[in-house]
């Protein structure tokens, strides 16, 4: 059976399943189909397979020609019926794993995936869980769904855990070309999960087990959260001590060994690095451990926008105004530059403290035309030819096509987070972590 497995990866006449067609899904359908293997997208929401259907692209890294040709072709279609399963050889699960509102890791999602795979009842199914989650879900959660309903792991079904690493928008690294990691339950569920994505990834990294697999992606959320937080409070020291906190941390960056870079910001934004050390810190409770870096790093990140409400009301007070009463104007409310997306945006958290200490608060985001706010849709500025009007602006977010020299010319007053204006010295402008 084995073999036959593999010769239909090798031949691209396996069918494969992608679960969850969001920025990790999406992309993942594209590179399967552009290999030339027939790809089904299932997804809960039905408007989104709707669109799909037409050819209707909602993702930003997805080319919009390619989702129109694999749809027009029939290499791939998107449907809402779990019972497709049946006559597919390898799904991939790509749903979300947010946290709930006690910052506890939410798996339902990935649960009721596996509710729907062990109601068709079909064997020969490589699984390949790629939302991130906490060391121990593949084998503690969905291993037992599995056995209970009489598949035998490694032998007639095969498990495996891949963490995604894509980064929203990087240009140079997409699905295709970014080492991914894969652990198997058996060395036949690790050998088959290898074969498949060598079809359509330059380099598969094997580990030992689905639990490293795991870690590895926390690993590298938790580096990149507590290496901001860091850089967060070095800015904050830089204020207090009267030094550019930007020179000192590209002066550090020349070093060739021993230093990695990392930049302050006004908080931490996206779908992965303010929820994933969690998923850590949570699993470590349960076995009677602190997470102490995550939790401090956390700490410091989480309140970088109360920072920024800081600086902006500095700024407002030279001017003898006060944030009760101020027209604000947020430039980008993405989390960062470059993209659309707004989940977890610290501009979120800046404009509700705004608004909480009275300020009237408007955006602009050129790729963002609205978010909802307190149950209502807001739209972004069109355009920024009133920004002199506004007593202050502060820069979250340093999208590539926002003109920074007209919002120099005409604001008031400008809070830069995002060091648009290296250097400067104007006294307009007020950069975080220079003081
Ligand atoms: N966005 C990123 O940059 C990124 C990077 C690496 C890893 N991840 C991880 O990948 C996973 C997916 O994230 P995403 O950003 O693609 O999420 P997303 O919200 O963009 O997409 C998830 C999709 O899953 C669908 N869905 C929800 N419940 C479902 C169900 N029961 N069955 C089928 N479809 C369902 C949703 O409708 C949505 O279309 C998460 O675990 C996330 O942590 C995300």
């Amino acid at each position: 059976m084995l073999s036959s497995i593999k010769e239909k990866y090798i031949n691209r006449n396996a069918k494969i399943g992608v679960i969850g067609l969001g920025y990790v899904g999406l992309p993942l359908v594209m590179e399967f189909s552009k290999a030339g293997f027939q790809v089904t997208g299932i997804d809960v929401n039905e408007t989104r397979v709707n669109e799909l259907n037409k050819g209707n692209n909602y993702i930003q890294d997805v080319d919009d020609d390619a989702l129109r040709t694999a749809v027009s072709s029939g290499t791939f279609s998107a449907t809402t019926d779990f019972s497709v399963i049946k006559d597919l050889d390898a799904v991939s699960i790509c749903v979300p794993t947010p946290l709930n509102k006690l910052k506890d890791p939410d798996v339902s999602y990935i649960i009721s995936v596996m509710d729907e795979i062990v109601k068709v009842k079909h064997h020969e199914l490589l699984i390949v869980l790629e939302s991130t989650t906490y060391p121990g879900t593949t084998r503690d959660l969905i291993l037992p769904r599995l056995e209970e309903n009489g598949y035998i792991v490694g032998e007639t079904v095969f498990l495996c855990f891949s963490p995604e690493r894509i980064d929203p928008g990087n240009p140079v690294y997409g699905t295709h070309n970014t080492p991914k990691v894969l652990g198997g339950v058996t060395e036949n569920c690790v050998a088959l999960g290898k074969l498949l994505y060598e079809q359509i990834i330059e380099s598969i990294v094997p580990v030992s087990s689905p639990e490293a697999a795991e870690m590895v992606k926390l690993l590298e959320n938790t580096f990149r959260s507590i290496n901001i937080g860091l850089a967060n409070e070095v800015a904050i020291m830089c204020e207090k001590l009267g030094i550019d906190v930007w020179e000192v941390i590209d002066a550090a960056a020349t070093k060739p060994f021993g230093y990695m870079k990392f930049t302050p910001g006004p908080g931490l934004g996206g779908h992965c690095i303010p929820i994933d050390p969690h998923y850590l810190a949570w699993k470590m409770k349960t076995l009677d451990y602190k997470a102490r870096f995550i939790e401090l790093a956390g700490e410091i990140n989480t309140n970088m926008p109360n920072h920024v409400i800081e600086l902006i009301s500095q700024g407002l007070n030279r001017e003898k105004k006060s944030l009760n009463g101020s027209n604000v104007l947020i430039i980008g409310v993405a989390y960062k530059p470059d993209i659309d997306d707004v989940r977890e945006s610290p501009a979120l958290d800046v404009i509700r403290l705004l608004e909480s200490s009275g300020s009237k608060v408007a955006f602009y985001d050129p790729y963002v035309p609205s978010i909802q706010w307190n149950g209502t849709v807001v739209k972004s500025l069109v355009s920024l030819k009133n920004i002199a009007e506004y007593d202050a602006v502060a820069i979250l977010t340093n999208h590539g096509s926002i003109d920074f020299a007209y919002i120099k010319e005409n604001a008031k007053l400008i809070i830069d987070t995002r060091n648009v204006y290296t250097a400067h010295k104007d006294k307009k402008i007020i950069r975080l972590g220079v003081g």
